[in-house]
């Protein structure tokens, strides 16, 4: 009898996939950089340049934590220009700022083995635990320029700031991170002052303070690379040459100053307060703020610069139902410069009842390159009823009567009003319960902002109420689903199905480094394990090993950053492979561009595309979940893991996790994870955090990403976040997993936990059982046994573990793992 089963490739060499996957991620890494500024410096004219800052020759490609990535290799911005031609002519300043990351690399080492020295043989878990939850190197800054670093061969030059974020703790608003450290502002000075054309590159998967810059003179580009992933080097030369024309868009407003975001002071750890995280600004976040409250931004929400122009002219607006429809003829005015444009759809509510954002975005879209000259129809499509707001007082989403105004450009602040849609009567659109209820008074920002009014000229559109179907959800719990090993199970083995497969040291189905698992005690039972991995880069996977005949593996090379300290190091030798032993098991996954570099494309066919990429990836390796995609809202440019996640906009952010879902999920047989469910918006202390909201921003701002993806796309999966909302653990909340997810949405899918989110002080197992939680991950003992005992104490209705252990059962049945389909 097979003991297990393996994936993967038997071969080292590089496949003719990775081959089509890097040239796909080169494209969408170019396509979502997004250029800021440009007075004359781009493209390059010269090819000469000067290169300086840390992220030049160290770039960084993502974040760290579960969305990090084991690539094959990954091409630097220096890298990524020799490959284009360009000569290198200043390395002085980036072969000292070598040594300076060396030495820093052995500081940070040292650091880690200092610590961990008192740890005895029997607390090797804790001993991990600190290698691989400890603080990780923090990216030096490197000198500041001197003279002799300046080159006299060129006029160009490129100064890389580079930073660097990641899972379990926020980024601090200090110099060096959030803002530009005293040395990078010299830097920035120095370069821009002595090279005529001079640009700016931001590497960081979260924005930084770029205000202090404002008075300098001959700054003359400025590009956000962010985080580009194993291609981002080439994209970057791509770019920078006029091979390709910046086309990305931002996603997040970049303030002037920290201060003008709402959630500011109060933020994670800034004002000493980490358990409790009131979201004071309700509605208002994002571009939603800048513009109620008449705040200029730096650079604002949709904004992105290009090579070439564009002019549209709007050809009509159609309704249809519900549904509006946007038709332009858009235009590449430029002579020289290919190139593509993103268009945008604002509308404003009539003020009624409710105040509203002054704007939203309704929908958007990107033409294909146009040729300088060349002009192509572009529709823009939305679903009336999806400018719908939450009532808090009749518990309904509500349409309220009156002028709604439609704009039309190129950024939030930048377009115009094109029509006005009447609506004639107020209308419930759907009628739901009240869920969340908030612990204290949270004293939201409110505003006044008059109702707009509309020039006569415009054209007006009418909705007739009476068009519009108005449901009244029904609150009930879910019916068990059939299937026909479930009426078999034991009470142990149904708990058993509920929690995942922890990391026992053989497994049916292998595939090495994926984060989580189903159990792996149901084998006999004819249920085999099936394999979730991060998420959302790519597949973070250990990319080569072998695999023994009794199931167990073997490094191959170079062993894993948790095996190099203290006296683990000793154990080298027995977990290396021996040549000739064993199956080796090759497994090079894409490293995407980050989230937020994804989403900044503006593209969904593109996203679309990424995702059934990954989806071929995911079939070569046996996985049946991707734990991704991640759809946090951008609350506060400090979050640690925000180049995890989308866009401060609740649109952008579900239509981006909708085409990458059907990317994915075009595969039979695999699913993603749509994470983290929700309001994990803060990593410091973000396993105790409540995160206090009104039932309207949770609604409007914070689930409204996950519904068009929910209900649109139907994932396989979602995963509950870490933390709480108005006290209750995600994980725990009956509202939220049962109420809104499968009342509410009809989601069909597996809910699981973040892992160890439960246990320990955190959430219980047991309330994740009877809210709706099917999978507690990753899974082991304590969490099976406490379901086990609840069920004996009456504390846990069977019924409630039957309907979690179905839905378990039926996502891996259907996987293709399982079922070969
Ligand atoms: C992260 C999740 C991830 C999981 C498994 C957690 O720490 O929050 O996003 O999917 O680990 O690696």
């Amino acid at each position: 009898m097979t003991k297990f089963r393996l994936f993967g490739s038997t071969s080292k060499e590089v496949s003719k996939r990775e081959i089509e996957h890097r040239a796909l991620a080169r494209w969408v890494a170019a396509e979502g950089m997004v250029l800021l500024k440009n007075d004359n410096v781009l493209p390059f004219q010269e090819s000469n340049i000067a290169l300086y800052g840390a992220g030049a020759r160290m770039t960084v490609r993502g974040g760290t934590g579960s969305g990090d990535m084991q690539e094959r290799f990954s091409v630097t911005i220096e890298q990524g220009l020799i490959n284009v031609g360009y000569k290198l002519v200043a390395p002085r300043w980036l072969d000292r700022f070598d040594h300076q990351y060396a030495e820093e690399k052995e500081n940070w080492r040292q650091g880690i083995e200092e610590r961990i020295k008192v740890y005895p043989p029997w607390k090797v878990q804790q001993m991990f635990d600190e290698v691989i939850h400890v603080t990780p190197l923090k990216f030096p800054i490197g000198d500041k320029i001197q003279y002799e670093d300046l080159s006299s061969e060129t006029d160009t030059a490129i100064y890389v700031v580079a930073r660097q974020a990641g899972e379990s703790a926020d980024r601090r608003l200090e110099p060096g991170d959030y803002l530009l450290s005293e040395v990078e502002r010299d830097n920035i000075e120095i370069l821009s002052k002595n090279y005529k054309n001079f640009l700016l590159v931001i590497n960081s998967g979260g924005l930084t303070d770029l205000s202090c810059l404002n008075g300098y003179q001959n700054l003359g580009a400025i590009l956000y690379f962010v985080q580009g992933g194993e291609e981002g080097g080439n994209a970057f030369a791509d770019l920078v040459s006029g091979a390709a024309n910046p086309s990305g868009k931002l996603t997040t407003t970049w303030a002037n100053c920290y201060e003008d975001y709402p959630s500011a002071l109060e933020y994670s750890y800034l004002n000493g307060n980490l358990e409790e995280e009131n979201y004071k600004e309700g509605i208002f976040v994002g571009y939603r703020h800048f513009d109620n409250f008449g705040i200029e931004p730096q650079f604002p929400f949709g904004f992105g610069l290009s090579y070439t122009t564009f002019s549209h002219r709007v050809m009509k607006v159609d309704v249809n139902g519900t549904s509006i429809s946007t038709q332009v003829e858009i235009a590449n005015t430029g002579v020289k410069y290919v190139g593509k444009e993103v268009l945008q759809l604002y509308a404003a509510k009539p003020n009624g009842k409710l105040s509203h954002e002054k704007r939203s975005l309704a929908a958007f879209a990107k033409t294909k390159l146009l040729a300088p000259g060349e002009s192509k129809p572009l529709t823009l499509t939305f679903n009336f009823c999806d400018l719908s707001s939450y009532d808090e007082d009749q518990s309904a989403w509500i349409l309220e009567k009156g002028e709604y105004g439609l704009f039309l450009g190129n950024s939030s602040r930048s377009i115009e009003p094109i029509a006005v849609i009447i609506l004639d009567e107020n209308v419930i659109k759907e009628k739901c319960v009240s869920i969340c209820p908030l612990p204290l008074k949270l004293n939201e920002l409110k505003t006044d902002l008059p109702s707009e009014v509309y020039s006569e000229n415009l054209p007006r559109l009418f909705i007739n109420s009476c068009e519009i179907e108005s449901i009244i959800h029904k609150y009930e719990k879910p019916g068990i689903k059939s299937h026909h090993l479930l009426a078999n199970l034991s009470d142990s083995e149904l708990a058993e199905l509920c929690v995942g497969g922890g990391y026992p040291a053989s497994t049916y189905n292998i595939t090495p480094g994926c984060a989580g698992r189903t159990s792996v005690k149901l084998q006999k039972r004819g249920i085999p394990n099936v394999n979730f991995a991060d998420g959302p880069a790519g597949l973070n996977l250990t990319p080569q090993i072998v695999i023994l005949r009794n199931g167990s593996s073997r490094y191959i090379e170079s062993v894993p950053e948790a095996w190099r300290w203290g006296w683990i190091k000793k154990f080298e030798p027995l977990i290396k492979a021996k040549p000739g032993k064993g199956r080796p098991v090759y497994q090079f996954m894409t490293a995407w561009p980050c989230t937020t570099l994804q989403a900044q494309t503006w593209n969904e066919a593109l996203i679309e595309e990424v995702g059934s990429a990954i989806g071929v990836e995911m079939l070569e390796v046996g996985v049946t979940l991707w734990l991704a995609p991640a759809m946090n809202i951008h609350r506060n440019p400090l979050c640690g893991r925000n180049f995890e996640y989308y866009s401060e906009d609740p649109l952008l952010t579900g239509k981006m996790a909708v085409a990458v879902t059907r990317g994915v999920q075009s595969h039979s047989g695999i699913g993603v994870t749509l994470k983290h469910f929700c309001c994990n918006n803060q990593e410091d202390n973000r396993e105790h955090v409540s995160s206090n909201v009104s039932e309207r921003a949770l609604r409007e701002v914070y689930l409204r990403g996950f519904y068009y993806a929910v209900t649109q796309a139907k994932p396989w999966a979602i995963m509950s976040s870490y933390n709480k909302v108005n006290g209750v653990y995600t994980a725990n909340s009956a509202d939220l997993l049962t109420k809104v997810l499968r009342n509410e949405w009809s989601f069909n899918g597996v809910v699981m936990t973040d892992w160890n989110s439960t246990g320990d002080g955190k959430g219980s197992h047991v309330l994740c059982t009877s809210a709706g939680n099917d999978l507690i991950m990753p899974g082991g003992r304590a969490a099976r046994n406490a379901l086990l005992k609840a069920m004996k104490d009456a504390r846990l209705e069977k019924e409630d573990v039957r309907q979690c252990a179905a839905n378990v059962l039926e996502m891996i049945f259907k996987s293709v793992v399982i079922n070969g389909s």
